[in-house]
């Protein structure tokens, strides 16, 4: 089976707004939903759960209603303290209540990319059959400065080395549940990127083509710019 999980379970502080920012709406329609429909649409998505902080569970719920009323492969669940919790949810949530098992298929998603592409989701799901876990990355344009105080420039990295990671990340229910199981407590709270913590634990992790379009939304001016995007398309 493949999984959709969306991770939606942070509250959008850098935002500032007065609700998640996986809620703000682009163009009427709700930044969430956007991204629900991508995997939605895609054939090879089987099912798709979300993890939502239990504060905005209903109201999540409503929209999922209100946007697919005649869908029942969507299914919501508790976000955790962190993304990783979050993620480990769902997959407890993809074991215990939809049967999955360890081999099966879970991309994981950030709510904030509404903008990814079927293409991406085609291509993550397809080089699973040659590894354990791989992630949406692109190639950086601009010139990285490795700087140790942010004031004066240390080292200049070869650029043609360095790629920005996206998501989806995908890997096995199984692999993840052994890796984050396997972390102590003090490295659950330094590990911030999945990708990081597969390596650290000897797995090749693969890039596939990302999209410089499938931008996060992190901050006012990111929403901005989504908000010109959809505009655009009207
Ligand atoms: N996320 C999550 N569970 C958490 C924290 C984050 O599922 N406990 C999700 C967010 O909802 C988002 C994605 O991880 O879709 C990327 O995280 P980020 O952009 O950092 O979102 P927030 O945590 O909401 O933002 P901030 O750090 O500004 O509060």
């Amino acid at each position: 089976m493949v999984i959709a999980g969306i991770v939606a379970g942070g509250s959008g502080r850098r935002m500032g707004g007065d609700i998640p920012k996986q809620f703000y709406e682009l163009n009427g329609k709700p930044v969430i939903i956007y991204t629900t429909e991508v995997f939605l649409k895609h054939e090879k998505t089987d099912r798709i759960i979300i993890g939502i902080n239990p504060d905005w569970a209903d109201y999540t719920k409503a929209l999922i209603k209100k946007y697919f009323p005649d869908n029942d492969n969507i299914f919501i669940t508790d976000g955790g303290a962190d993304r990783n919790e979050t993620i480990m949810n769902m997959i407890s949530f993809a074991k215990n209540v939809l049967s999955c098992d360890d081999r099966d298929i879970i991309l994981t998603h950030d709510a904030v990319r509404p903008f990814v592409s079927s293409d991406i989701i085609s291509e993550s799901i397809a080089v699973m059959d040659e590894c354990e876990i791989c992630t949406a990355a692109i190639p950086e344009t601009d010139t990285v400065i490795e700087s140790e105080d942010g004031k004066t420039a240390l080292a200049f990295p070869d650029r043609s080395r360095i790629f920005r990671v996206q998501t989806p990340q995908t890997f096995r229910l199984g692999t993840f549940a052994d890796v984050y199981g396997s972390l102590s407590e003090q490295e659950r709270a330094a590990a911030t990127d999945v990708c990081r913590l597969y390596k650290s634990k000897g797995y090749s992790v693969i890039l596939i083509n990302g999209d410089p379009s499938n931008i996060k939304l992190t901050y006012l001016q990111d929403y901005r710019f989504a908000q010109a995007q959809t505009d655009d398309k009207t």
